[in-house]
């Protein structure tokens, strides 16, 4: 793949049409680390549409990390309502006190280390606030990758190879939310709009006419 010409299409694209999203305020690598990691938790099982609300909810009641430290369980309990999966509350208050007492973490492993953070969050969080060269990896980026290389059955390890080959070194924060938005918003599951899609030039399942057969379902 001609790198420098993919970054700049798909960059290009996220900056003309790139989701408005409420965490999203401030250059990418120099946002609020509370701000995109509070984001980052919440979309770990919540979709966007959804999580957007609790969001602003969540941040109106606990707008800084020595807000949310200080306040007791029932509270942040009480503003997670909507949201499930309650662990990923519980984690974050713990994880506040841990970062209120000793300051955010700086990078990937230090973000790794805190409860509730997985190498997507930490890869997420580290691109996106500290601008660190982290490619994040989840379904949607899988079956991007896949079709734009007409995998039919990428490995896990192959489509973290991908991402690391492609994050552009320069935005790598914008780059991970173009990816993310690509896949939400063009590169869908069932009905992907390769007329559209900024990558359609050098993307193997849209010239098989069939992009909707890549990734191959999985059997079991
Ligand atoms: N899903 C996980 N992180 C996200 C982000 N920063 N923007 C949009 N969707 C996401
Ligand atoms: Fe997905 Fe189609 Fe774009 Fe390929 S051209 S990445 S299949 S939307």
């Amino acid at each position: 793949l001609p790198l420098p010409e993919v970054r700049s299409a798909l960059l290009g694209w996220f900056d003309r049409v790139g989701r408005a999203l409420p965490w999203r305020l401030g250059p990418e690598g120099g946002r609020d680390p509370y701000r995109v990691w509070v984001a980052e938790i919440l979309l770990q099982q919540t979709q966007v549409a959804r999580g957007r609300l609790y969001y602003e909810r969540f941040l109106e009641a606990f707008p800084t990390v020595q807000a949310l430290a200080g306040a007791p369980q029932e509270a942040v309990l009480k503003a997670w309502e909507g949201c499930g999966y309650y662990a990923r509350a519980r984690y974050l208050h713990r994880a506040a006190g841990l970062v209120a007492a000793s300051g955010f973490p700086r990078d990937y492993a230090g973000w790794l280390a805190l409860p509730g953070v997985g190498p997507y969050t930490a890869a997420a969080i580290s691109s996106l606030a500290f601008g660190e060269r982290r490619a994040v990896s989840d379904g949607n980026v899988r079956r991007v990758f896949a079709r734009l290389r007409g995998e039919r059955h990428p490995s896990e390890g192959w489509v973290q190879a991908q991402a690391d080959a492609l994050l552009d070194p320069a935005r790598p924060g914008a780059w991970n939310e173009a990816v993310m938005d690509l896949g939400a918003t063009v590169c869908t599951p069932r009905a992907p709009k390769c007329p559209e899609c900024p990558l359609s030039a050098w993307c193997v399942a849209a010239r098989s006419g069939q992009p909707t057969a890549f990734p191959a379902p999985k059997v079991r």
